[in-house]
């Protein structure tokens, strides 16, 4: 499995994964604007015939509050159900924040992730050294809440 950075043309492929896994959505709008404002951030996964099946959708975080240091964020990220399990999103994630580092000089990368969401929490927390900094209550459109994670790049930046 091939991990790149995703252009344009990728874009239908990283919706349609998105669609199947998430119920976070977003317009076409959405992912072109992180593709155009941030070309270095955003990666998929392929498989030999080329067909994406997985990404990971990232940008730098534009509204920084006046004690906030410039910082990495992550949109979205999913695999498709068969290839789960094998590093995927593991590599998709360490791309992402090393280019976030070391093109942006990011501080660090943040994400928000339900708190029922056990393989992400795991991802993050377990295999990245991501902590959990707050739980914004009733973040998602259902009602549950997100725990805002973070993690610091400080070592990466050159
Ligand atoms: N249960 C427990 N731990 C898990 C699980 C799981 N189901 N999946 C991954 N992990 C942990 C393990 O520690 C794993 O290491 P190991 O396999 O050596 O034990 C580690 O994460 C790395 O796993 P990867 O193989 O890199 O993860 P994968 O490619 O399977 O993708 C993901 C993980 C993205 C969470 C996938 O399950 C998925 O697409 N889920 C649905 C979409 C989703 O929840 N996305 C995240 C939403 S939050 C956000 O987008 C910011």
């Amino acid at each position: 499995m091939n991990i790149r950075l995703a252009r344009v043309e990728d874009l239908p492929g990283m919706q349609g994964c998105n669609l199947q896994n998430l119920p976070e959505n977003y317009t076409m709008k959405y992912y072109l604007y992180h593709i155009l404002t941030w070309p270095q951030l955003s990666y998929v996964a392929e498989d030999e015939k080329g067909r994406i099946v997985g990404y990971i959708l990232a940008k730098m975080e534009e509204d920084l509050a006046e004690d906030q240091e410039p910082h990495g964020h992550v949109t979205s990220i999913s695999v498709l159900r068969s290839y789960r399990r094998l590093g995927l999103a593991k590599r998709l994630m360490v791309q992402s924040q090393e280019s976030m580092a070391t093109v942006f000089r990011a501080s660090y990368v943040s994400l928000h992730v339900r708190k029922s969401n056990r393989a992400a929490l795991s991802l993050y927390r377990d295999t990245l050294g991501f902590t959990v900094k707050d739980i914004e209550k009733k973040y998602y459109a259902d009602g549950e809440d997100a725990y805002a994670m973070k993690l610091s790049l400080k070592d990466l930046v050159r």
